[in-house]
């Protein structure tokens, strides 16, 4: 790992893109915190204010579905209130340049309100329910509140579009697939604990330099070409942008 003080000392590994150049992003809560959204593991995040095992597994929703649905309407009111930070619309203007893939694990569509025009979730959308009995049953939720007593056309209960621990991560193989053909590779603001999704900075090619973007210390197993820009998102990204932007 290569720690780097400001995103200047990146100029050689970025010269190496060239104006059509593919990069992928993996992002995690930490790039929406400067949006006013909580992270997961922070001091204060929300994994301090609730237990995972009683808001975000399968378990809990068969135990106590109304605290889980209440859990995902407050988080999708706080989405309602909330706007793209500098970040987003950074990582949305490369896409004057480059060809620019998000795999998000975050389940806000701050990406897509900033502009970035390819988005793919990893842990579903929290604006979006869905059946809790046939998983292709897919809606816009209108506003911010899906009630108990909601049903899809099939007369189901309705649950939050998102994955719960323990449940499959369906878009983790054209994930996977996105971040190998890039020729960098951006994780931002992810602390990269949670598995499958930690795991695709290892589906980057030999020799396509990873770019951390995150103010803490990440533990990433060693590989050939990783580098760590200590700074918050909006910073980061925005003097990532400047330099990539300047020199394609
Ligand atoms: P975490 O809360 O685990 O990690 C957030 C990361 O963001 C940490 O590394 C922070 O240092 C960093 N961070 C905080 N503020 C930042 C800022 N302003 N700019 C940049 N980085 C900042 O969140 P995730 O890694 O996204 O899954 O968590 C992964 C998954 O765990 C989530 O998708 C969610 C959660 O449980 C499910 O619910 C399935």
């Amino acid at each position: 790992m290569n720690f780097v003080e400001n995103a200047e000392a990146l100029v050689p590994i970025l010269g190496r893109l060239q104006s059509g150049s593919r990069i992928a992003v993996l992002t995690g809560a930490g790039m929406s915190a400067e949006s006013g959204l909580k992270t997961f593991r922070d001091s204060g995040g929300l994994w301090e204010q609730y237990s995972i095992y009683e808001v975000a597994t399968p378990e809990a929703w068969q135990r106590d579905p109304h605290l889980v649905q209440r859990f995902y309407n407050e988080r999708r009111k706080q989405l309602l209130d909330a706007e793209p930070n500098e970040a987003h619309h950074a990582l949305a203007e490369l896409e004057a340049q480059f060809q620019v893939d998000v795999v998000t694990q975050n389940v806000d569509d701050l990406h897509e309100r900033a502009g970035s025009s390819r988005v793919l979730h990893l842990h579903g959308e929290l604006r979006k329910c869905r059946s809790s009995v046939n998983e292709n049953l897919i809606y816009e939720v209108d506003g911010w509140e899906v009630k108990m007593g909601d049903t899809c056309e099939e007369g189901s209960q309705l649950r939050p579009h998102v994955v719960w621990f323990g449940e499959a991560v369906p878009n983790i193989e054209p994930a996977a697939e996105l971040i190998s053909e890039a020729d960098l590779l951006l994780v931002i603001g992810t602390s990269l604990e949670v598995y499958p999704a930690a795991g695709l900075v290892h589906a980057a090619r030999r020799g396509v330099p990873v770019l951390v973007i995150d103010p803490a210390e990440i533990s990433i197993p060693p590989a050939s070409d990783i580098w760590h820009l200590r700074q918050n998102a909006g910073t980061g990204v925005r003097e990532l942008a400047g330099i990539l932007l300047d020199r394609s």
